[in-house]
């Protein structure tokens, strides 16, 4: 007979409307998406001639399913890709085709290039976050890439640009200056980015009048990879850099990377483990608290305004690669432990949203900690997307202060929190709540009270499975999928009642 578990009344919850805090930046639920595996090709790409439905070469099913997530950039071609990418040969009627030396050294057919990375945005309602080359580019190429993409004026590379198919220029919004330009992409020092940050910062504009002052685009410049001196001096001497810039470079934003990988190289398996990978995974992942934590400190010493925001622009887990694929195109299952990663990181992300206002989650498809996976014709949700459809409320929403105890969930050694909560008001007002309850086993009982006010019901939609390794596959694609929930409130409160190992999005009324 299967134990009936316990329902263990441990949380009270209080949320307090009236102290408002900062605007959670819908670019937090940001994408990546590089030329990796079958990130891009066969994952979004299949060519107008497929028989797998598709518009202009880019599937149907993808889209549709992207679209739901209301994903507000994509950061694109790169990765360590992006320094080595040549965007000439993307873009026209002949296609040069190069290696991806990367990634698994297959050839690079460049059929996806920029018009048709520009077409997908469109079709999912997206931005551009474009990553220039810097380690093996030069500033003019990567200048000329964005008076082609960008001059409304009559210049031959706008000509181009026109009898390629489009007229008018692109939005370009946000451009990183560079990617990892302490290892892959260019093994460079602190002090010789910078140098070479200056230039590109100066060199690489955005030529659309349209697109200047409260429009202008973003530069992001490379920040830190992980924790340690390290990475404090780069973070460091870039920032004390901008601290006395002159007119002639800025940045607006600063990289970090950080993955949940633990050791390195990666050799946690992504389906087909226990409850100690589970703590042991959800116990590194919060460190990027810590790691945001201390990069904004340094941050403030020098930009105590917030004017530069951190931009995690490569986050997730990175599991050893599935048996039978090839390693260097990074596959691997998304389980209902990334969900509630992604919840843990989302959350964390939203507590700092002063200072973070931009995250993505790597990568968007087929690649690492992916949305969905793709099979030839068939695609596949995955838990990590369940989350990210969860939180599109919490998007561009204004935080709003939840205190509680959090409790423990412990396994062995570790000790984490047993549930973790944030809240915010979204664009119309309505208060919304997330939560993540790690206890694998037992079911927890959580109060939930306004501070001046009787909070009336929730409605919202939960997720959960039977294994904290249970996956979405080909053949059983809704193992981990969000059921509704709802609760009625009782004396001015509510009790919700999570599964074990959930994630639960609620709206409340009061
Ligand atoms: O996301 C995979 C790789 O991880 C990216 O290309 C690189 O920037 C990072 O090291």
């Amino acid at each position: 007979m299967t134990p009936v578990a316990l329902v263990v009344l441990g949380v009270s919850l209080s949320i307090d409307p009236s102290q408002a805090g900062a605007k959670i930046d819908r670019n937090i639920f940001g994408q990546f998406a590089e030329h990796l595996g079958h990130g891009i090709y066969e994952g979004v790409w299949v060519g107008p001639g497929s028989a797998i439905p598709n518009t202009r070469g880019i599937r149907n099913d993808v889209v549709a399913a992207l679209k739901a997530l209301k994903v507000p950039n994509v950061r694109w071609p790169g990765g360590c890709f992006a320094d080595e990418y040549h965007w000439r040969k993307g873009i026209g009627p002949r296609r040069t085709v190069t290696l991806n030396p990367n990634w698994g050294g297959v050839t690079e057919p460049n059929g996806f290039g920029t018009h048709e990375f520009m077409d997908f945005l469109d079709q999912i309602g997206s931005r551009a976050y474009l990553s220039i080359n810097v380690g093996s580019g030069t500033p003019q190429e990567a200048a000329e890439w964005l008076e082609y993409l960008t001059a409304a004026q009559e210049t031959t590379l706008a000509a181009e640009r026109a009898a390629n198919g489009h007229a008018a220029p692109y939005p370009v919004p946000y451009l990183g200056i560079g990617n990892e330009s302490w290892d892959c992409g260019g093994n460079m020092t602190p002090e010789y980015y910078l140098s070479q940050l200056k230039i590109y910062s100066r060199f690489v504009r955005n030529f659309d009048p349209a697109q200047q002052d409260e429009r202008r685009m973003l530069k992001i410049a490379v920040g830190p990879g992980g924790d340690g001196p390290r990475w404090t001096e780069w973070t460091e001497t870039v920032m004390k850099a901008w601290q006395g810039h002159t007119w002639s470079w800025d940045i607006d934003g600063l990289s970090m990377h950080n993955y949940t990988v633990v050791k390195w190289p990666p050799a946690y398996k992504s389906s087909g483990f226990g409850e100690a990978e589970y703590a042991q995974i959800l116990s590194s992942t919060l460190e990027m608290d810590r790691l945001i934590a201390t990069h904004s400190a340094i941050m403030d010493k020098y930009d105590p305004q917030k004017k530069v925001a951190l931009v995690v622009d490569e986050w997730g887990a990175w599991y050893a690669p599935l048996a039978g694929s090839n390693p260097g195109f990074l596959v691997q299952q998304n389980s209902l432990r990334d969900a509630v990663l992604a919840a843990l990181n989302l959350n964390i992300f939203a507590r700092h949203a002063d200072r973070v206002r931009m995250a993505n989650i790597a990568q968007m498809v087929n690649v690492l900690q992916a949305m969905v996976m793709t099979d030839k014709e068939r695609m596949v949700l995955t838990p990590t997307y369940h989350v990210f459809r969860m939180y599109v409320p919490f998007q561009d929403a204004t935080f709003v202060p939840v205190a509680f105890d959090a409790g423990a969930y412990t396994h062995g050694e570790i000790r984490l929190p047993r549930v973790d909560a944030v809240a915010a008001k979204d664009t119309a007002g309505k208060l919304w709540l997330a939560l993540a309850h790690l206890d694998p086993s037992q079911p927890i009982e959580v109060e939930v009270s306004l501070k001046d006010a009787a909070l009336e019901s929730a409605v919202g939609e939960t997720l959960s499975a039977e294994r904290v390794d249970s996956v979405n596959s080909f053949e059983a694609p809704r193992a981990v999928a969000p059921k509704p929930f709802s609760a009625k409130g009782q004396g001015g409160k509510l009790t919700l009642k999570l599964e074990p190992k959930s994630v639960t999005v609620v709206s409340l009324e009061p």
